[in-house]
Protein backbone atom coordinates (compact mmCIF):
# COMPACT_ATOMS: atom_id res chain seq x y z
CA UNK A 1 0.00 0.00 0.00
CA UNK A 2 1.58 3.29 -0.74
CA UNK A 3 0.80 6.65 0.89
CA UNK A 4 -2.64 8.02 1.02
CA UNK A 5 -3.51 11.34 -0.33
CA UNK A 6 -2.97 14.35 2.10
CA UNK A 7 -5.48 16.01 4.14
CA UNK A 8 -4.88 19.62 3.86
CA UNK A 9 -6.24 22.41 6.49
CA UNK A 10 -5.64 26.22 7.26
CA UNK A 11 -6.85 27.37 10.49
CA UNK A 12 -6.03 31.22 12.00
CA UNK A 13 -4.87 31.77 15.19
CA UNK A 14 -7.43 33.98 17.56
CA UNK A 15 -6.39 36.15 20.73
CA UNK A 16 -9.27 36.24 23.64
CA UNK A 17 -10.48 39.53 24.85
CA UNK A 18 -11.66 37.34 27.53
CA UNK A 19 -8.82 35.08 28.74
CA UNK A 20 -9.20 30.87 29.43
CA UNK A 21 -6.26 30.62 32.13
CA UNK A 22 -6.53 27.32 34.10
CA UNK A 23 -7.22 24.11 33.82
CA UNK A 24 -9.95 21.85 35.80
CA UNK A 25 -9.09 19.11 34.04
CA UNK A 26 -5.70 19.02 32.21
CA UNK A 27 -5.71 15.54 30.33
CA UNK A 28 -9.78 16.71 28.74
CA UNK A 29 -8.02 19.98 28.69
CA UNK A 30 -10.86 21.56 30.43
CA UNK A 31 -11.21 25.29 31.68
CA UNK A 32 -12.35 26.85 34.66
CA UNK A 33 -14.23 29.65 32.63
CA UNK A 34 -15.82 30.21 29.22
CA UNK A 35 -13.49 32.66 27.35
CA UNK A 36 -14.46 34.98 24.27
CA UNK A 37 -12.21 35.58 21.72
CA UNK A 38 -11.72 36.65 17.59
CA UNK A 39 -10.16 35.14 15.34
CA UNK A 40 -7.67 36.24 13.08
CA UNK A 41 -7.45 37.18 9.25
CA UNK A 42 -3.42 36.49 9.32
CA UNK A 43 -1.23 34.27 10.39
CA UNK A 44 -2.74 31.08 8.89
CA UNK A 45 -1.17 27.63 9.84
CA UNK A 46 -1.59 24.94 7.31
CA UNK A 47 -1.63 21.45 8.30
CA UNK A 48 -1.07 18.59 5.54
CA UNK A 49 -1.64 15.08 7.26
CA UNK A 50 -1.76 11.87 5.28
CA UNK A 51 -1.33 8.03 6.31
CA UNK A 52 0.98 5.72 5.36
CA UNK A 53 0.79 2.37 6.09
CA UNK A 54 3.98 0.99 6.09
CA UNK A 55 5.44 3.46 8.69
CA UNK A 56 5.87 2.30 12.50
CA UNK A 57 5.85 5.87 13.50
CA UNK A 58 4.34 9.31 12.89
CA UNK A 59 6.76 11.62 11.26
CA UNK A 60 6.39 15.35 12.06
CA UNK A 61 7.63 18.36 10.12
CA UNK A 62 6.79 21.50 11.17
CA UNK A 63 8.18 24.85 9.16
CA UNK A 64 10.52 21.95 7.04
CA UNK A 65 12.40 20.69 10.15
CA UNK A 66 11.80 17.25 11.81
CA UNK A 67 9.92 17.62 15.16
CA UNK A 68 11.55 16.50 18.61
CA UNK A 69 10.95 16.80 21.92
CA UNK A 70 7.41 18.68 22.98
CA UNK A 71 6.41 19.59 20.09
CA UNK A 72 6.66 16.02 18.90
CA UNK A 73 5.38 14.25 22.00
CA UNK A 74 2.15 16.77 21.85
CA UNK A 75 1.64 16.18 18.08
CA UNK A 76 1.82 12.26 18.37
CA UNK A 77 -0.64 12.21 21.57
CA UNK A 78 -3.26 14.15 19.54
CA UNK A 79 -2.72 11.80 16.46
CA UNK A 80 -3.58 8.57 19.09
CA UNK A 81 -6.20 10.32 20.16
CA UNK A 82 -7.77 10.69 16.83
CA UNK A 83 -6.94 7.11 15.49
CA UNK A 84 -8.48 5.85 18.98
CA UNK A 85 -11.75 7.61 17.84
CA UNK A 86 -11.49 6.44 14.16
CA UNK A 87 -10.58 2.84 15.07
CA UNK A 88 -7.73 3.20 12.64
CA UNK A 89 -3.62 2.35 13.41
CA UNK A 90 -1.78 3.83 10.70
CA UNK A 91 0.82 6.24 11.31
CA UNK A 92 0.62 9.48 9.91
CA UNK A 93 2.97 11.69 8.28
CA UNK A 94 2.33 15.29 9.09
CA UNK A 95 3.86 18.65 7.27
CA UNK A 96 2.72 21.66 9.00
CA UNK A 97 3.87 25.38 8.40
CA UNK A 98 3.39 28.50 10.58
CA UNK A 99 3.29 32.13 9.47
CA UNK A 100 2.89 33.15 13.15
CA UNK A 101 5.66 33.34 14.83
CA UNK A 102 6.16 29.88 17.33
CA UNK A 103 5.46 30.85 20.65
CA UNK A 104 5.19 34.59 21.02
CA UNK A 105 2.10 34.98 22.61
CA UNK A 106 0.45 35.12 19.12
CA UNK A 107 -1.62 32.32 19.64
CA UNK A 108 0.01 29.61 16.98
CA UNK A 109 -1.11 26.48 18.97
CA UNK A 110 -4.61 27.62 18.38
CA UNK A 111 -4.27 28.04 14.54
CA UNK A 112 -1.85 24.63 14.73
CA UNK A 113 -4.13 22.63 16.48
CA UNK A 114 -7.52 23.33 15.08
CA UNK A 115 -5.47 22.83 11.64
CA UNK A 116 -4.12 19.54 12.68
CA UNK A 117 -7.36 18.11 14.44
CA UNK A 118 -9.57 19.07 10.88
CA UNK A 119 -7.02 17.50 8.70
CA UNK A 120 -6.42 14.97 10.95
CA UNK A 121 -10.35 13.85 11.32
CA UNK A 122 -10.44 13.96 7.21
CA UNK A 123 -7.16 12.00 6.55
CA UNK A 124 -8.42 9.13 9.32
CA UNK A 125 -12.27 9.34 8.59
CA UNK A 126 -13.55 10.69 11.46
CA UNK A 127 -17.10 11.67 11.27
CA UNK A 128 -18.35 14.81 13.14
CA UNK A 129 -19.57 18.57 12.50
CA UNK A 130 -17.93 21.99 13.29
CA UNK A 131 -18.80 21.41 17.12
CA UNK A 132 -17.00 18.09 17.43
CA UNK A 133 -13.94 19.20 15.57
CA UNK A 134 -13.82 22.12 18.19
CA UNK A 135 -13.85 19.05 21.00
CA UNK A 136 -11.13 17.45 19.40
CA UNK A 137 -8.70 20.78 18.73
CA UNK A 138 -9.36 21.63 22.47
CA UNK A 139 -7.82 18.22 23.84
CA UNK A 140 -4.63 19.62 21.71
CA UNK A 141 -4.37 23.31 23.39
CA UNK A 142 -7.53 24.69 24.92
CA UNK A 143 -7.26 27.96 22.55
CA UNK A 144 -7.60 25.68 19.49
CA UNK A 145 -11.01 24.99 20.40
CA UNK A 146 -11.74 28.43 19.61
CA UNK A 147 -9.89 28.64 16.24
CA UNK A 148 -12.27 26.35 14.59
CA UNK A 149 -14.69 28.82 13.86
CA UNK A 150 -14.43 32.60 12.81
CA UNK A 151 -14.98 36.00 14.07
CA UNK A 152 -15.78 36.52 17.71
CA UNK A 153 -16.19 32.93 19.29
CA UNK A 154 -16.62 31.95 22.65
CA UNK A 155 -15.87 28.87 24.69
CA UNK A 156 -17.75 27.04 26.61
CA UNK A 157 -16.43 25.32 29.95
CA UNK A 158 -18.74 23.17 30.61
CA UNK A 159 -20.22 21.14 33.68
CA UNK A 160 -18.06 19.55 35.92
CA UNK A 161 -21.21 17.35 36.76
CA UNK A 162 -21.62 16.92 33.07
CA UNK A 163 -22.22 13.12 32.17
CA UNK A 164 -19.26 13.21 30.08
CA UNK A 165 -17.60 16.24 30.59
CA UNK A 166 -15.68 16.08 27.40
CA UNK A 167 -18.77 16.39 25.90
CA UNK A 168 -19.89 19.73 26.62
CA UNK A 169 -17.07 22.03 26.48
CA UNK A 170 -16.65 23.24 22.77
CA UNK A 171 -16.53 26.77 21.19
CA UNK A 172 -19.34 27.93 18.85
CA UNK A 173 -19.60 31.57 17.20
CA UNK A 174 -21.07 34.39 19.02
CA UNK A 175 -23.60 34.87 16.11
CA UNK A 176 -25.48 38.12 17.13
CA UNK A 177 -22.62 40.77 17.85
CA UNK A 178 -22.47 43.69 15.61
CA UNK A 179 -18.64 45.16 15.72
CA UNK A 180 -15.90 45.68 13.46
CA UNK A 181 -12.95 45.12 15.22
CA UNK A 182 -9.74 45.09 14.31
CA UNK A 183 -6.30 44.24 16.60
CA UNK A 184 -2.87 45.86 15.96
CA UNK A 185 -0.17 43.62 17.14
CA UNK A 186 2.90 44.87 18.24
CA UNK A 187 5.31 42.28 17.46
CA UNK A 188 8.41 42.80 20.17
CA UNK A 189 10.05 39.58 20.10
CA UNK A 190 8.87 36.39 17.54
CA UNK A 191 11.41 33.95 19.54
CA UNK A 192 10.17 30.89 21.81
CA UNK A 193 8.83 32.12 25.17
CA UNK A 194 10.93 31.29 28.29
CA UNK A 195 8.20 29.50 30.24
CA UNK A 196 5.34 27.36 28.28
CA UNK A 197 1.29 28.64 28.95
CA UNK A 198 0.35 25.18 29.61
CA UNK A 199 2.98 25.56 32.73
CA UNK A 200 2.18 28.60 33.72
CA UNK A 201 -1.34 28.59 33.70
CA UNK A 202 -0.83 25.29 36.63
CA UNK A 203 1.20 27.16 38.77
CA UNK A 204 -0.68 30.62 38.43
CA UNK A 205 -3.86 28.24 39.41
CA UNK A 206 -1.59 26.20 42.37
CA UNK A 207 0.30 29.37 43.70
CA UNK A 208 -1.15 32.71 43.14
CA UNK A 209 -3.58 34.06 45.66
CA UNK A 210 -5.46 36.49 43.02
CA UNK A 211 -6.26 34.00 40.65
CA UNK A 212 -9.66 33.21 42.59
CA UNK A 213 -10.90 36.82 41.95
CA UNK A 214 -9.75 36.73 38.57
CA UNK A 215 -11.76 33.91 37.58
CA UNK A 216 -14.78 35.16 39.04
CA UNK A 217 -14.16 38.47 37.49
CA UNK A 218 -13.92 36.67 34.47
CA UNK A 219 -17.50 34.98 34.64
CA UNK A 220 -18.83 38.38 35.07
CA UNK A 221 -16.44 40.22 32.72
CA UNK A 222 -18.07 37.62 29.46
CA UNK A 223 -21.88 38.08 29.76
CA UNK A 224 -20.92 41.84 29.53
CA UNK A 225 -18.80 41.15 26.71
CA UNK A 226 -21.29 39.82 25.00
CA UNK A 227 -23.94 42.20 25.68
CA UNK A 228 -21.59 45.21 24.69
CA UNK A 229 -20.58 43.35 21.05
CA UNK A 230 -24.38 42.67 20.74
CA UNK A 231 -25.14 46.42 21.14
CA UNK A 232 -21.61 47.49 18.93
CA UNK A 233 -20.12 49.33 22.23
CA UNK A 234 -16.61 49.12 21.50
CA UNK A 235 -15.32 51.03 24.61
CA UNK A 236 -16.93 48.87 26.74
CA UNK A 237 -15.41 45.66 25.09
CA UNK A 238 -12.06 47.31 24.74
CA UNK A 239 -12.35 47.98 28.56
CA UNK A 240 -13.45 44.88 29.65
CA UNK A 241 -10.54 43.12 27.12
CA UNK A 242 -7.92 45.21 28.69
CA UNK A 243 -8.73 44.84 32.40
CA UNK A 244 -9.33 41.14 32.02
CA UNK A 245 -5.95 40.94 30.16
CA UNK A 246 -4.15 42.95 32.82
CA UNK A 247 -5.94 40.74 35.11
CA UNK A 248 -4.40 38.22 34.23
CA UNK A 249 -0.93 38.87 34.00
CA UNK A 250 -0.82 40.44 37.62
CA UNK A 251 -2.58 36.99 38.74
CA UNK A 252 0.69 34.95 36.96
CA UNK A 253 3.23 37.86 38.50
CA UNK A 254 1.20 36.83 41.83
CA UNK A 255 2.52 33.28 41.98
CA UNK A 256 5.58 31.63 43.69
CA UNK A 257 7.93 32.44 41.83
CA UNK A 258 6.03 34.85 39.75
CA UNK A 259 5.75 34.44 36.13
CA UNK A 260 6.46 37.32 34.02
CA UNK A 261 5.66 37.24 30.68
CA UNK A 262 5.39 41.37 30.63
CA UNK A 263 8.90 43.25 29.71
CA UNK A 264 9.79 47.13 29.48
CA UNK A 265 9.24 47.00 25.98
CA UNK A 266 5.89 46.06 26.53
CA UNK A 267 5.31 48.60 29.67
CA UNK A 268 5.92 50.86 26.87
CA UNK A 269 3.42 49.80 24.91
CA UNK A 270 0.74 50.15 27.42
CA UNK A 271 1.83 53.68 27.87
CA UNK A 272 1.70 54.61 24.39
CA UNK A 273 -1.95 52.89 23.96
CA UNK A 274 -2.91 55.07 27.54
CA UNK A 275 -1.68 57.59 25.44
CA UNK A 276 -3.80 57.29 22.65
CA UNK A 277 -7.11 57.42 24.66
CA UNK A 278 -6.23 60.71 26.68
CA UNK A 279 -6.28 62.08 23.42
CA UNK A 280 -9.55 60.17 22.46
CA UNK A 281 -8.60 57.51 20.12
CA UNK A 282 -10.77 54.20 21.12
CA UNK A 283 -7.86 51.97 21.68
CA UNK A 284 -7.02 49.12 24.67
CA UNK A 285 -4.18 46.89 24.84
CA UNK A 286 -4.41 43.16 25.42
CA UNK A 287 -1.49 40.32 25.98
CA UNK A 288 -1.17 37.01 25.69
CA UNK A 289 1.99 34.72 27.31
CA UNK A 290 4.56 36.06 25.49
CA UNK A 291 5.57 39.82 25.52
CA UNK A 292 3.88 41.27 22.45
CA UNK A 293 1.02 43.23 22.83
CA UNK A 294 -2.04 43.74 20.86
CA UNK A 295 -4.05 46.58 20.39
CA UNK A 296 -8.09 46.16 20.33
CA UNK A 297 -9.92 49.07 18.30
CA UNK A 298 -12.58 49.39 15.71
CA UNK A 299 -11.66 49.09 12.38
CA UNK A 300 -11.95 52.07 11.34
CA UNK A 301 -8.90 53.56 13.32
CA UNK A 302 -6.56 50.33 12.83
CA UNK A 303 -4.74 52.06 10.37
CA UNK A 304 -3.86 55.39 12.02
CA UNK A 305 -2.98 53.23 15.68
CA UNK A 306 -0.74 50.74 13.11
CA UNK A 307 1.05 54.43 12.05
CA UNK A 308 1.69 55.74 15.52
CA UNK A 309 2.49 52.33 17.19
CA UNK A 310 5.54 51.66 14.63
CA UNK A 311 6.71 55.72 15.39
CA UNK A 312 6.62 55.23 18.93
CA UNK A 313 8.24 51.73 18.97
CA UNK A 314 10.22 51.30 15.76
CA UNK A 315 8.61 47.18 16.09
CA UNK A 316 7.24 45.61 13.71
CA UNK A 317 3.35 46.25 13.36
CA UNK A 318 0.71 44.15 11.61
CA UNK A 319 -3.26 44.96 11.55
CA UNK A 320 -5.28 41.75 11.96
CA UNK A 321 -8.94 41.82 11.29
CA UNK A 322 -11.97 39.37 12.32
CA UNK A 323 -10.76 35.98 10.14
CA UNK A 324 -12.19 32.55 9.18
CA UNK A 325 -13.00 29.51 10.86
CA UNK A 326 -10.93 26.26 9.85
CA UNK A 327 -11.19 24.87 6.58
CA UNK A 328 -9.84 22.25 4.30
CA UNK A 329 -7.88 22.98 1.03
CA UNK A 330 -7.35 21.42 -1.91
CA UNK A 331 -3.67 20.70 -2.21
CA UNK A 332 -1.60 22.80 -4.79
C1 LIG B 1 -3.03 33.41 27.32
O1 LIG B 1 -4.45 27.31 24.65
O2 LIG B 1 -1.96 27.75 24.60
O3 LIG B 1 -3.50 32.72 25.11
O4 LIG B 1 -4.53 24.55 26.56
O5 LIG B 1 -2.33 24.48 27.71
O6 LIG B 1 -2.42 24.47 25.22
P1 LIG B 1 -3.07 24.92 26.50
O7 LIG B 1 -2.99 26.51 26.53
P2 LIG B 1 -3.21 27.59 25.40
O8 LIG B 1 -3.42 28.88 26.33
C2 LIG B 1 -3.82 30.09 25.82
C3 LIG B 1 -3.73 31.11 26.88
C4 LIG B 1 -3.90 32.54 26.44
C5 LIG B 1 -5.34 33.00 26.64
C6 LIG B 1 -6.36 32.53 25.63
O9 LIG B 1 -6.03 32.29 24.46
O10 LIG B 1 -7.54 32.44 26.03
Amino acid sequence: MTVSEPAVAVAHPNIALVKYWGKRDEDLVLPFADSLSMTLDVFPTTTAVRLDPAAGADHVVMDGAVARGEVLHRTVRFLELVRERAGRRERAVVDTRNTVPVGAGLASSASGFAALALAAAHAYGLPGDSRALSRLARRGSGSAARSVFGGFVVWQAGTPDAPDPDQDSYAEPVTDARLDAALVAVVLESGPKPVSSREAMRHTVATAAPYRDWLADCRAALVRMREALRGGDMTTVGEIAEHNALGMHAAMEAARPAVRYRTAASDAVLGHVRALREEGVGAWATMDAGPNVKVLCAGADAGRIADRMRAVTGAPVVVARSGPGAGLRAED
